[in-house]
C-alpha cells in the first residue's frame, strides 16, 4: 500500500550517505518514489547498490562542487527525460565544527555556509528547470527553527539563511505552483554533533594557552550539555514523515516541526531575547 504513494515519481535527496538523508532516501524508495540519492564517495554509492533497491539510484553529488551538481543534474535528466522530477530534498548539512565566534577558523565559517546555504541554493538553481517540468516540490531541511546557540553560531546562521531563501523562493515559485517546505528537525540521533565536537577539539589544539583558557569552562560545559541532549535524541521517523507529507499532501505545510522536542524549542524561540538568553546561559552554568 505504501508503494502507491510515490508511484515512480523522481525525487533527488542530497546528503544521502548516512543519517537523516539515508533514512529519507530509503523511506521514499520503499514508498515507490524513484529516488536519486546524492552521495560523495564511491563506497557509499556501492553500499546503496548492494542493497539492490530497484527504486533507488545513487548519484555522485557534492553540493559544494559545481561539476558534480552539473553531472548529477544531467544524469537525472537522462533517466527521467521530459517528465522532469517531482521532488528535491535539500538535506546535506553539517554543523562542521563547534566553536566561539571569536575563535572559529574562517575556513570553517566558509565551509559551513558553503555546504548548508550556498550548496542548497546551487543545487536548487540547477534542478529547478527539471522541477518545473515535473510540477515538483522542494523540501529544505533546516534545524529547530530560528534560534541561535552559542558555539554553533555559523551553523545557525546558515540555517537562518536557508529559511530566508526558502521563504523568498516559495513566493517566487508561486506562479508555477512549486511548493517549498521547510522541515525543522528536533534533536535527532545521528553523528552530526559528535563530528563537530571532535573537530573543535582538534581546532583548539592550534590555539595558544591563553586563547584556550578564555572559553575552556564553556567548552567543557558544552560537551556535557551535548552528551546529555544526545541521550534524548529522537529516531528519524519524525523527519521522514514530515518529508513525506511535504511531498505528497495536497496542501503541504510551509514549515514542519519534526521531533518530540520541537514544542520546547518553539517555546524558547518565542521568548523575548533577554529571557531566552537567560535560559541558554543557565544551560552553560
Ligand atoms: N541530527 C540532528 O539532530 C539534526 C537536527 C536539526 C537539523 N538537522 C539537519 O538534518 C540534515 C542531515 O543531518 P544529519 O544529522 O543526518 O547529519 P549526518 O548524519 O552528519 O549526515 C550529513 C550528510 O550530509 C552529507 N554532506 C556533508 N557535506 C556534504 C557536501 N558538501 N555535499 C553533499 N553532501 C554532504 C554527508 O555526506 P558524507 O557522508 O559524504 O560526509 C551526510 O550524508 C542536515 O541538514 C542537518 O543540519 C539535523
Amino acid at each position: 500500500m505504501a508503494e502507491a504513494e510515490g508511484v515512480g515519481k523522481a525525487v533527488v535527496v542530497t546528503g544521502a550517505s548516512r543519517g537523516l538523508g539515508r533514512s529519507i532516501a530509503m523511506d521514499l524508495s520503499a514508498r515507490g518514489f524513484r529516488v536519486f540519492a546524492g552521495v560523495r564517495k564511491a563506497a557509499d554509492a556501492d553500499r546503496f547498490r548492494e542493497e539492490n533497491l530497484e527504486q533507488l539510484r545513487p548519484i555522485m553529488l557534492d553540493v559544494t562542487d559545481a561539476g558534480t551538481i552539473e553531472s548529477a543534474a544531467e544524469e537525472v535528466a537522462g533517466a527521467t527525460g521530459e517528465r522532469g522530477i517531482f521532488g528535491l530534498v535539500n538535506n546535506a548539512g553539517i554543523i562542521g565544527v563547534y566553536g566561539p565566534v571569536e575563535q572559529i577558523s574562517m575556513a570553517a565559517v566558509e565551509e559551513i555556509l558553503r555546504v548548508n546555504l550556498v550548496g542548497a541554493m546551487a543545487v536548487t538553481q540547477r534542478f529547478l528547470p527539471q522541477l518545473r517540468e515535473g510540477k515538483g516540490r522542494i523540501v529544505n531541511i533546516s534545524t529547530t527553527g530560528k534560534i541561535s546557540f552559542p558555539f554553533a553560531s555559523v551553523y545557525c546562521a546558515s540555517k537562518f539563511g536557508l529559511e530566508a531563501v526558502s521563504d523568498a523562493l516559495r513566493v517566487e515559485l508561486n506562479p508555477w505552483g512549486i511548493p517549498v517546505s521547510i522541515v525543522q528537525p528536533g534533536l535527532t540521533d545521528t553523528e552530526i554533533r559528535r563530528v563537530a565536537m571532535q573537530r573543535w577539539g582538534e581546532q583548539r589544539g592550534g590555539l595558544s594557552a591563553d586563547e584556550r583558557e578564555l572559553y575552556e569552562d564553556k567548552y567543557e560545559k558544552l560537551q556535557s550539555v551535548i552528551e546529555r541532549l544526545e541521550e534524548t535524541a529522537a529516531g528519524h521517523e519524525y523527519v521522514t514523515e514530515a518529508v513525506l507529507h511535504a511531498l505528497t499532501a495536497q496542501s503541504p505545510k510551509t514549515r514542519y516541526g519534526a521531533g518530540p522536542d520541537w514544542e520546547q524549542w518553539a517555546t524558547l524561540i518565542a521568548l523575548p531575547d533577554d529571557e531566552r538568553d537567560e535560559v541558554i546561559l543557565k544551560m552553560f552554568e
